[in-house]
C-alpha cells in the first residue's frame, strides 16, 4: 500500500524535461509545485504533481493509501546526491589543519610527507574490516543533511592491494549499510605517486594491473586522476584516463584545484562525465567546456573555504551554459565536513549562484554527475522515492537559514531513514 504526503507547500520536483544536465538558464527551474501532492510505493514514485492531478490519478489507479503525511507548511524535495567524496579513510589530520591555521599551506605541507601521504600510511595499516567499521559510521552525518546517495573513491592505498582493499570497503558499505544509500564506487588510484615507486613504475602499475583488476571484478563505476602539478601531468592523466575508458570504466578529473595544467583538455579528450574542482579555472577552459556541451562541471566550494583558497567560478560556468553540481569532496585534508548543506551556503554566499541553481546543482545534475538520472535527482514517477521533507514552506530558507538544519524526515527507497523529533523536551523532567 501507498504513502501520500498532502498538501506540500512548496513540493520541489526538479523534473527535466531535455533529458541532459540543467545548464545556463534551465538551471533555475526547480520545477516547483505549491500544494503538491506525492504518492509513493516499494521504493518507486507513483505520482507527483497537484491537486488536480492527484484526484485523477486515484481515480484512475484505485491506489489504496497506507498512511498520510501532512506536509502543510513543509517543504518536500528529492534527496541530496554528494557526487564527489573520500569519505572511506583511517586516521585524522588534525595535525596539519592546526599547521594550515598557522599560516602553512595545503601544498607545502604535502611536500614535507604529509597530506594524501599520510592518510596512505593510516589507511594501509587498516584492516579491511576496521576501515569498513569506521567509514561507515559517518554515513549518519550525510544522512542527518539530506544525503541519501554518495560517490566514494579510493586514492588512499596507492597499491593494488589497498586500492583493492579500498574498493572492497566501498563495495560492502554500498551493499550493507543500514540506510540502503546508493554508494557509488570510483578508482582514484592515480591520487599520488606512493613512496616505494618511481612515476612512470606507479603509472605502469595502474595501466598494466590495478585497471584491469579492478574492472574485471567490476569495483568501481568511475575512473579519476587528480591532474595537479606535483602529481599527475596532463599527457599521464591522458594515459590513465584512456586505459579506464578501454576497460569500461567512466572519466571523471579533479582537475585545476591549484594550478591550471590543461586538465580540461584531456577531460573534454576522454569524454569525461564531470571535471571537479575548477578554483582556479580559467575562461579558455569555460568555453571550451561550453562548446563540448556534456561535461558537468562538480563545485567542491567547501574546500575553497577549509584551504581558504579561491572559489571556483559558478556564475561564468553558468552563464556560458555549462552544467553544474555541487558535491562536499568531504575528505581528511581539504575538506573535512560530509554537511552537503553547508556546501550549499557556500556556493551562495561566496559563488553566488541562485537558490534554484544549487537545488538542481545537488539533485537531478548531481545525478547526472553519477550517471543515474534514470533513478534518482527528481521527484518524477517511476524514479525512486529518495525524498526529504524540511520543516520550511518555501525552498529557498533551506539557504537563507544558513547552518540550522531543518531536516525533517527522510526517506530513501521508500524506507524512513531520519526522522527529527520536533518536540520540546520538557527541561523539569530531566
Ligand atoms: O579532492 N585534490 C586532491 N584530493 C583531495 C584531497 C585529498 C587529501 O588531502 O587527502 C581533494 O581535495
Ligand atoms: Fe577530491
Amino acid at each position: 500500500m501507498a504513502i501520500l504526503i498532502k498538501n506540500i507547500s512548496n513540493l520541489v520536483t526538479c523534473r527535466n524535461e531535455t533529458g541532459l544536465p540543467k545548464r545556463g538558464r534551465q538551471q533555475s527551474d526547480v520545477g516547483l509545485i505549491k500544494n503538491g501532492f506525492l504518492i509513493f510505493k516499494k521504493g518507486k514514485i507513483l505520482f507527483s504533481g497537484n491537486e488536480s492531478g492527484l484526484k485523477r490519478f486515484i481515480k484512475s489507479n484505485k491506489k489504496r493509501i497506507r498512511s498520510e503525511i501532512d506536509a502543510t507548511g513543509k517543504t518536500v524535495m528529492p534527496g541530496f546526491i554528494d557526487t564527489h567524496t573520500h569519505f572511506v579513510f583511517a586516521g585524522s589530520r588534525a595535525n596539519e589543519y592546526e599547521m594550515r591555521i598557522a599560516g602553512k599551506t595545503y601544498e607545502e605541507i604535502a611536500a614535507q610527507g604529509g597530506g594524501i601521504k599520510s592518510t596512505l600510511k593510516a589507511v594501509r595499516k587498516t584492516s579491511a574490516d576496521k576501515l569498513k567499521e569506521i567509514s561507515e559510521k559517518r554515513l549518519n552525518n550525510f544522512v542527518k543533511a539530506g544525503t541519501t546517495t554518495i560517490e566514494a573513491k579510493s586514492g588512499y592505498g596507492l597499491d593494488t592491494r589497498n586500492e583493492i582493499k579500498m574498493l572492497e570497503v566501498i563495495n560492502r558499505i554500498g551493499c550493507e549499510n543500514r540506510f540502503g544509500l546508493d554508494i557509488f564506487p570510483t578508482f582514484l588510484g592515480a591520487h599520488a605517486v606512493p613512496p616505494e615507486f618511481t612515476k612512470k613504475e606507479y603509472i605502469d602499475l595502474i595501466c598494466y594491473d590495478m585497471i584491469p583488476k579492478i574492472a574485471q571484478r567490476r569495483l568501481a563505476v568511475f575512473i579519476d586522476v587528480f591532474c595537479e602539478k606535483n602529481y599527475f601531468s596532463p599527457a599521464e592523466t591522458d594515459r590513465i584516463l584512456s586505459t579506464g575508458v578501454k576497460f569500461g570504466l567512466i572519466p571523471k578529473l579533479h582537475t585545476d584545484q591549484f594550478n591550471s595544467i590543461g586538465g580540461v583538455d584531456i577531460a573534454l579528450r576522454n569524454n569525461a562525465l564531470t571535471v571537479d574542482h575548477l578554483e582556479v579555472l580559467k575562461l579558455n577552459d569555460i568555453r571550451k567546456l561550453s562548446l563540448s556541451g556534456k561535461t558537468i562541471a562538480t563545485l567542491l566550494p567547501g574546500v575553497s573555504y577549509f584551504l581558504d583558497i579561491s572559489y571556483p567560478p559558478a556564475r561564468k560556468l553558468i552563464e556560458n551554459n555549462v552544467p553544474v553540481a555541487l558535491a562536499t569532496d568531504f575528505n581528511p585534508g581539504s575538506c573535512m565536513t560530509e554537511n552537503i548543506q553547508t556546501i550549499m551556503s557556500l556556493a551562495s554566499i561566496k559563488m553566488k549562484m541562485s537558490a534554484e541553481e544549487i537545488v538542481n546543482a545537488v539533485t537531478i545534475n548531481a545525478a547526472y554527475a553519477v550517471y543515474a538520472h534514470d533513478k534518482i535527482g527528481s521527484l518524477e514517477a517511476g524514479k525512486q522515492a529518495d525524498v526529504l521533507i524540511f520543516d520550511f514552506p518555501n525552498y529557498k530558507d533551506i539557504i537563507y537559514n544558513f547552518t540550522s538544519n531543518r531536516l525533517k524526515t527522510a526517506f530513501k527507497k521508500g524506507k524512513l531513514i531520519f526522522l527529527q523529533y520536533s518536540k520540546t523536551i520538557n527541561i523539569r523532567n530531566i
